[in-house]
C-alpha cells in the first residue's frame, strides 16, 4: 500500500506486468526500436585498463563468510590494474555466444534473454595513474570513456541524502539501465528483469571487492533525476543502483554508522 495518498503505483506495476494464462504474453516491440547492445561515447578521452582477468585468489567460502557492507573508509590510493580487474571480474566481456539462437556477450552475471541492458559508471578519487573523474566503463574494450573531469564525490554525498560515506571510497560505481534493450523484448514485465540484472551485478560488485580486501557499500537511495545531470545520461537511459568501494578503515578506528 502506498504511504501517501498517491496511487499504489508498484501494486498496479506489479499487477499489470503479472503474467496471466488469459492474457497473451506481449510481443517484441518492432526491430528498428532496439537499441544498441553496448554505449559507447564516441569521441571521448579514453584510458585502457590493466587487469583484464579474473586472478582473485580467494575461496568463494571465505569470501561469503566475510562479506559485508562496509562503511568506514580509508583513503589511500589503489591501483588502476584493481579498478580494472574489479570491473571485468564483476561485468566484463568475457567473448560472445549465441543466446536464443542470437549472438550476444558473454559476461559473469546472468541476464534476463542474454540482453544486457546495465551499462556502469565510476566516479574515481586516488586511483593511481587515473585523474579524478567520471568515467564510463567501455567493458568491450576494457577501457574507461571519461564523461566529466575532476572530484564528483562531494556532488554524490549531497544527491544520495548525505551518505558521507562516501568521501573516503576510491571508486563509486553507478549501475545504470538502458529498460528499451530489455523491455524491447519482454514489454512491461521487462522492467522488473532490470533490478533482478541490478542484484547479480551488484552481488558481484560486493564479492569481488571483499576478495580483494576492499570494502563495498551499496546505495538504493539518490535524487533521481539529479544524478542522470551528474552523468549526463542520454534519455533512454536511467541510474538505478550504487555501489561504493574503498578500502576499510583498521578495526580500532570504525565508528560502525549504518544507513538504510
Ligand atoms: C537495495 C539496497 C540499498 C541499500 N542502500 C543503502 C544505503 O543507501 N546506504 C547504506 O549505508 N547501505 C545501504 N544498503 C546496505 C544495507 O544496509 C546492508 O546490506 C544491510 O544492512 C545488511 O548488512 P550487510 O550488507 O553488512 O550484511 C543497501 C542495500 C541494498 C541491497
Amino acid at each position: 500500500m502506498a504511504r501517501s495518498k498517491e496511487a499504489d503505483v508498484a501494486r498496479l506495476y506489479h499487477l499489470h506486468s503479472a503474467h496471466v494464462r488469459a492474457r497473451p504474453l506481449e510481443p517484441p516491440f518492432d526491430a528498428d526500436l532496439r537499441p544498441l547492445p553496448f554505449r559507447t561515447y564516441l569521441g571521448s578521452a579514453r584510458t585502457p585498463l590493466p587487469g583484464r582477468d579474473f586472478a582473485i585468489d580467494a575461496p568463494l567460502g571465505a569470501v561469503l563468510e566475510r562479506r559485508r557492507s562496509i562503511r568506514d573508509f580509508a583513503l589511500r590510493p589503489m591501483p588502476l590494474a584493481t579498478l580494472g580487474r574489479l570491473l571485468h571480474a564483476s561485468y566484463g566481456v568475457r567473448g560472445m555466444r549465441k543466446i536464443d539462437g542470437e549472438w550476444s556477450n558473454d559476461r559473469p552475471t546472468p541476464s534476463a534473454g542474454g540482453l544486457y541492458p546495465l551499462e556502469i559508471y565510476v566516479a574515481t578519487q586516488a586511483v593511481e595513474e587515473l585523474p579524478d573523474g567520471l568515467y564510463h566503463y567501455d567493458a568491450r574494450a576494457h577501457e574507461l570513456e571519461l564523461r566529466r573531469e575532476g572530484l564528483a564525490h562531494t556532488a554524490l554525498v549531497g544527491l544520495t541524502l548525505d551518505q558521507g560515506m562516501i568521501m573516503n571510497t576510491n571508486v563509486v560505481v553507478v549501475i545504470t539501465a538502458v529498460p528499451m534493450r530489455t523491455m524491447w523484448k519482454y514489454g512491461q514485465r521487462g522492467y522488473r528483469f532490470l533490478w533482478l540484472d541490478a542484484g547479480h551485478l551488484g552481488q558481484n560488485l560486493y564479492l569481488v571487492a571483499t576478495a580483494m580486501g576492499l570494502g563495498p557499500v551499496a546505495i538504493g537511495g539518490f535524487y533521481d533525476e539529479e544524478l542522470r545531470r551528474l552523468l549526463s545520461l542520454p534519455a533512454e537511459e536511467d541510474a538505478i543502483y550504487l555501489v561504493c568501494i574503498g578500502q576499510p578503515a583498521p578495526a580500532g578506528s570504525r565508528t560502525g554508522t549504518q544507513r538504510a
